[in-house]
């Protein structure tokens, strides 16, 4: 009978973690979900743009350059050229959400 008690509290303990854990990395998701339907139509699922059609990778050398207030500016605000089509500010985007994008991009770059 002793096992049995233990089986169901190992069971509860693993029900437990697996309701917990995908909230623990909710913000991860929401920033790759932000950039798939924000931002892959142009850079990529991927994130490797397409040079091609002068649409940049977010993930080249360049782009691992820029700071993260740099990647924020630029997604928010256009950057310093404050293109219109980049001033995700105006459409939508929170400030949190930003950096859930710039966090994605960030760890996308160091695969
Ligand atoms: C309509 C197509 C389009 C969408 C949508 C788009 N981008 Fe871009 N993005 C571009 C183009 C084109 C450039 C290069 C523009 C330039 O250099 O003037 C660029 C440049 C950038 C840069 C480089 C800025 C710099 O200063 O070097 C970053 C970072 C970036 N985009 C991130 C994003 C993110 C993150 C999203 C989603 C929130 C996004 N973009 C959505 C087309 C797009």
């Amino acid at each position: 009978m002793k096992i049995m008690k233990l089986a169901i509290v190992i069971a509860m303990i693993a029900i437990a973690l697996f309701l917990i854990l995908p909230n623990l990395s909710w913000a991860a998701n929401e920033g790759a979900a932000l950039y798939q339907a924000k931002c892959a139509i142009c850079h990529g699922a991927d994130l490797a743009g397409k040079p091609a059609a002068k649409l940049p990778s977010l993930v080249s050398v360049d782009a691992k350059q820029l700071s993260d207030a740099d990647l924020a500016d630029a997604i928010a605000n256009g950057g310093k050229g404050k293109r219109s089509s980049h001033a995700f500010a105006n459409k939508g985007l929170s400030p949190d959400q930003v950096q859930m994008v710039v966090t994605y991009i960030r760890d996308a770059q160091k695969k």
